[in-house]
């Protein structure tokens, strides 16, 4: 009796879960008038507008196929959640005629899932030309910006040739990026893999970068962020900043990287503040299980970060780090320095606090001397063992 009605319960039980499964209604853009090789955005933003009004969970599908976007906002908020499969690739207008600062725009949605698909940003005709001398790149779009978006999934897409950064999360909380994959190549200036900022609890696992610029970077105001078992490379390396340009910015709080292989890199895993800045906090970021394959400065804290020399050296920054550690980071560094932590000090100056080194094991073989590291304002709180020697050179 008791199996009997255990059993029945069982099936009642597997009877609603297939039911609200099935309860997500279909929007598939082929019935909008979407055909492989055509122009998808009108039929996109169609099917969009209905998938987002209906009352009950629902499926936006577009399928196998090549589809020409000129832009797409999937913007909120929607009746209920909604998940977007693409089984096909997006493609961009390989030309920009229209000034917008994002190509896909995802935005003010909860219990959103994307799932799938190619976003070909097509960006190889703006790579080449130096944003900061033209102040052409910020003009370009990024593919994909989540705005506010929360308890998302993105799962499964790829990102090919950004004309700009792959992506930007901002405003976000509870989004975790799973299987994804960023791809543009090695000279595409200011293609930022991952950027985010002012969100909080974003996850990022199982993702491959390779890029131009940053992998992963976090600006000002990202709390709570996990990337685990994610590779970079070629690219600039996973960076927290750069931090204390603007006044006003929130604090960096919670940063964890596990488990990450970076290979080829410019750097490593980096903390980037500006000199003569404004007040700022980054604080509890944690480096761990980190493989290095030929990295440049595999571990940075680089409080004096003045790219092009627009800033003043000889002020220090006013961002307070605290509560960092890198522990078994291990393999090979492609400079002599892979270990260098410059932090603020001196008069009016910010020195790191609680900044813990343990288990580091970089090696260097090139032709420019022994591996060495480099300290300046900093004790840090050393443990297991050191190679390099930590702060073999104070500066
Ligand atoms: C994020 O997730 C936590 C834990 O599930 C939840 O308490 C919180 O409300 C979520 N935040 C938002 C903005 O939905
Ligand atoms: C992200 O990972 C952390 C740590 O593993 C976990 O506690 C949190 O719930 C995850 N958040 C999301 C949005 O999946
Ligand atoms: C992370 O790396 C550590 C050290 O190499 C290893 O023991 C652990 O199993 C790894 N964890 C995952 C989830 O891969």
């Amino acid at each position: 009796m008791a199996f009997k009605s255990i059993k029945i319960l069982a099936i009642l039980f597997f009877l609603l879960l297939a039911s609200t499964i099935s309860q997500a209604t279909v929007f598939d853009v082929k019935t909008y008038g979407a055909k492989p090789n055509g122009d998808i955005t009108q039929a996109l933003a169609k099917a969009w507008k209905d998938a987002c009004a209906a009352q009950s969970p629902s499926k936006l599908v577009i399928p196998s196929g090549t589809y020409n976007l000129i832009e797409a906002k999937l913007q909120g908020p929607c009746k209920a959640p909604i998940e977007v499969q693409i089984q096909g690739t997006l493609r961009a207008p390989a030309v920009v005629t229209k000034a917008s600062d994002s190509w896909v725009t995802i935005e003010r949605l909860d219990r959103f899932t994307l799932n799938g698909g190619i976003f070909d940003g097509q960006g190889k005709n703006s790579y080449g030309k130096h944003c900061a001398v033209q102040e052409y790149c910020g003009k370009l779009p990024m593919n994909i910006r989540y705005n506010f978006v929360t308890n998302s999934i993105i799962r499964g897409i790829t990102s090919l040739d950004s004309k700009q950064f792959h992506m930007n999360v901002l405003g976000c909380t509870n989004v975790t990026f799973d299987h994804v994959t960023i791809t543009a190549p090695e000279n595409s200036l200011n293609t930022d893999g991952i950027h985010i900022g002012r969100s909080t609890g974003i996850n990022i696992t199982n993702t491959n970068i390779k890029t131009g610029d940053d992998c992963i970077s976090l600006g000002d105001g990202s709390k709570q962020i996990t990337v685990v078992k994610t590779t970079c490379g070629p690219g600039h390396g996973i960076s927290v900043g750069s931090l204390g340009k603007y006044p006003n910015e929130e604090p960096v709080e919670g940063v964890f990287i596990r488990n990450c292989t970076l290979t080829n890199t410019q750097n490593g895993v980096r903390i980037k503040t500006w000199p003569d800045s404004h007040f700022g906090t980054a604080s509890d970021m944690h480096f761990k299980d980190i493989i290095m394959n030929n990295v440049g400065n595999p571990i940075l804290i680089d409080q004096e970060y003045c790219p092009w020399n627009r800033c003043k050296l000889s002020v220090p920054s006013k961002v307070k780090l605290s509560k960092v550690s890198f522990k078994n980071i291990r393999g090979t560094s492609s400079t002599p320095v892979a270990v260098k932590l410059v932090c603020s000090g001196g008069p009016g100056g910010v020195p790191c606090q609680n900044i813990e080194i343990g288990d580091v094991n970089l090696a260097y073989t090139g032709p420019l001397g022994p591996v060495t590291s480099v300290c300046k304002h900093i004790k840090p709180i050393l443990s297991g063992k050191q190679f390099p020697s930590a702060c073999a050179i104070s500066s």
